[in-house]
């Protein structure tokens, strides 16, 4: 099902997203993909096999005389679901090549095993989706990593401080910034990172940048675009965008994305047919959708931040253009999101009292699908987290966290209106 046109420069992504990476030709003149489900794939002969099977696993390269486009091999390996997804989420990025996840841990762990090795520092943001922070805080210390959090809120000079340290940067083996970050919605300069990573280059070898593009990605930020390596997605979110499936994404060169592939393979964290072909449909309307949740979610901001029972509004939309964080987002994104963080005046019981008396909006964690969901960070995504850095990354208990989907933005605010008189 391989395509072998190259994307078409002249088209802009959502033109492509119903037809390329998939040749209907070799499916009944399907005109949407089929769903392949097939565990193995047989060989035209034992030297195409071979031949299939040496490249896949990285013992040499592919000659240009080869046509591996219609082999697959193992449906842990690749499948053809998979690769219409990733190709066609490539060209949002206009990435070299995709990988896709089980999850957007899967992606995120893979990336971290495939490139740090015991004895490297690990800088992060903070603060990150709360499974990120177990991850980096309290299993990869086990495998000799050493993580250094750098606060989003502390801006350029943060991330200087911890990387011109003579002790820290050299030992750095990659830079992961969460931008914006989840559930603060704070911006970290990619370019900035990478000025850093390209600094600390020594012998050939410098450390990864790697963004987690959850929130705005990849229609409003695209990482690559600033010279960041990766740029990793939890798909269950905007580019799922119906929450119903659990994805995730890796984009980035050809050869990072080989090498995370070949662990993806070795490790056995490849998402399901199903859960691509889910995918892949849902490329077809991601710019629509997201789109459509940019605006509702401007109005459900404007309407919030006047409100007395409200402290502040977190809003990339709201942003000073001449603080730092204003000019990050001049500078790096298109739109401002559909994510809005919201300082309630009080604590934890007027955030539960809020969420509980919603109609319209569910109270559910995650983000991005097509229906608007409300959540309570820290006692909900966020809980696992140290209270010193969640107090340290703004996660208080007055923090509810909104994700706008496309209903009508009054019907939203009007639920939200209600919810409001109860705090
Ligand atoms: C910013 C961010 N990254 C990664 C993840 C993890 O993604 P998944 O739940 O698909 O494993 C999440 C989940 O909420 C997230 O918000």
């Amino acid at each position: 099902m391989k395509a072998k046109n190259a994307p078409d420069h002249n088209l802009k992504p959502e033109s492509q997203m119903m037809s390329y990476g998939y040749d209907p030709n070799l499916a009944s003149h399907s005109v949407k993909p089929p769903l392949y489900l097939t565990s193995t794939f047989s060989f035209t002969s034992a030297e195409h096999g071979k031949a299939y099977a040496e490249v896949i696993n990285g013992l040499r390269k592919q000659r240009p005389d080869e046509d591996f486009s219609n082999t697959y091999i193992y449906s842990r390996d690749t499948n053809p679901n998979l690769e219409i997804f990733e190709r066609r989420l490539a060209i949002w990025e206009n990435a070299e090549a995709g990988a896709a996840f089980e999850s957007g841990m899967a992606a995120i762990a893979f990336t971290f095993l495939g490139f740090l090795n015991p004895g490297d520092i690990l800088v992060h943001s903070e603060p990150t989706y709360g499974g990120t922070d177990y991850l980096i805080k309290r299993i990869l210390v086990r495998f000799g990593i050493r993580p250094v959090g750098v606060r989003l809120r502390d801006g350029k000079a943060g991330l200087d401080k911890v990387l011109n340290d003579p002790t820290i940067g050299p030992k750095v083996g990659m830079i992961y910034l969460e931008s914006p970050c989840n559930p603060s919605n704070l911006m970290a300069d990619i370019g900035h990172a990478v000025a850093h990573a390209k600094r600390l280059e020594k012998d050939g070898k410098r450390p990864l940048v790697v963004i987690d593009n959850t929130f705005l990605g990849p229609v409003f930020q695209q990482p690559l675009k600033h010279g960041a390596d990766l740029s990793l997605y939890s798909a269950t979110k905007y580019i799922g965008g119906h929450s119903d499936v659990i994805a995730g994404a890796a984009l980035g060169s050809a050869e990072v994305i080989g090498q995370l592939k070949l662990m993806r393979a070795m490790l056995g964290g490849i998402p399901a047919p199903h859960t691509c072909w889910l995918l892949t449909r849902s490329l077809e309307t991601l710019k629509l959708r997201m789109n459509a949740q940019v605006a509702g979610a401007q109005k459900v901001a404007a309407f919030l931040a006047n409100h007395p029972k409200v402290d502040y509004v977190n809003y990339l939309g709201h942003l000073d253009p001449a603080s730092e964080q204003g000019q990050i987002y001049a500078k790096q994104c298109s739109a401002p999101g559909a994510m809005i963080s919201v300082y309630l005046k009080g604590g934890e019981a007027e955030s539960f009292r809020f969420l509980n008396n919603l109609k319209l909006l569910h109270m559910a964690v995650s983000l991005g699908g097509n229906e608007s969901l409300a959540e309570h960070p820290a006692s909900m995504t966020h809980i696992e987290v140290d209270l010193e850095d969640r107090i340290e990354g703004d996660i208080t208990d007055a923090l509810v966290r909104l994700s706008i989907g496309i209903e009508d933005p009054d019907d939203l605010i009007a639920d939200i209106e209600q919810a409001l008189l109860h705090v």
